[in-house]
């Protein structure tokens, strides 16, 4: 083998190591837990999930992507892992959203691994940006404020928006604004406390409304 050319390290700014070692932590939490589990995950069928789907429609919309009641979620292109992960949690009401409580409790680890992976491949969503919000939302989604110790969004969840699907960062891309802005302050307040590593409750601790709204409408208009 050819030896390593080079052995110097970079230097970092004291943020980027921050973020660098969250990053790190929730994707090695993220791979302990897999490695730990004993129980084997379940491959998802498209095609059972297009089935499986339809009690799913009447709030999520046919393309999973057109609901007509506010703060529903569009699932469309979502990554397999992170939808899997959500129906399990809510199932076990580890995430509460009672509206959906009778629908998932009788899903088996099959039903979620397909209707998974049928979303998943449906297309993504496409939103647009507020003008007004656009400058501060981008600031903070591509760079972070390290005043207030809030990491960049695009380090987990992609510059294009698409997230980290095979480490369960969830796709933001074309998300509805009204649902995004929800999570942010439910995770803000801890209503929403199912982030491996409480890694979203320490990036929203410090945001105020106004710098979640520009996120919100931000993340709608990225592909
Ligand atoms: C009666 C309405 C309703 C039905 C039916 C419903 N959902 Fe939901 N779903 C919701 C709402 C509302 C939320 C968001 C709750 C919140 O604010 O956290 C949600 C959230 C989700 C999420 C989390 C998405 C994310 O981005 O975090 C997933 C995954 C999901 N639903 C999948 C399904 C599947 C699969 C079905 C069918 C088996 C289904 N839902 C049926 C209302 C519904
Ligand atoms: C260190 C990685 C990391 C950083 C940095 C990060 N996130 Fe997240 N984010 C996650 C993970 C992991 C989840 C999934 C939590 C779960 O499993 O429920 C998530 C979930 C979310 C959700 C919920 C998505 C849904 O469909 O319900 C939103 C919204 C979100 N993040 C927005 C942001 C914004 C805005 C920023 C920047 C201010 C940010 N995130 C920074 C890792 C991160």
């Amino acid at each position: 083998m050819r030896p390593l050319k080079s052995t110097r390290i970079p230097r970092k700014g004291a943020i980027i190591v921050t973020i660098h070692n969250l990053v790190k932590s929730v994707v090695s939490a993220a791979l302990l837990a897999a490695l730990s589990s004993t129980v084997v995950l379940a491959q998802g069928n498209v095609q059972a999930g297009q089935e499986k789907a339809a009690t799913c429609a009447a709030c999520h919309g046919a393309s999973g992507n057109d609901s007509v009641l506010p703060n529903v979620p569009k699932l469309g292109g979502q990554g397999e892992r992170y939808l899997v992960k959500q129906l399990h949690e809510i199932k076990a009401d580890l995430r509460k959203v009672p509206l959906m409580t009778p629908i998932v409790a009788n899903l088996s680890e099959q039903d979620m691994a397909d209707l998974a992976a049928y979303f998943a491949s449906l297309q993504a969503p496409r939103g647009a940006v507020e003008k007004a919000k656009l400058e501060l939302g981008q600031k903070l989604y591509r760079a972070g404020d390290a005043k207030l110790g809030v990491a960049a969004c695009s380090a987990c969840h992609a510059p294009d928006g698409k997230g980290i699907a095979s480490a369960g960062f969830p796709a933001l891309s074309g998300q509805d604004t009204p649902y995004v802005e929800l999570q942010l302050k439910s995770f803000r307040s801890g209503d929403r406390n199912n982030d491996q590593s409480d890694v979203m409750r320490m990036v929203t601790a410090r945001l105020n409304d106004k710098e979640i709204a520009a996120l919100a409408s931000y993340v709608a208009g990225l592909h």
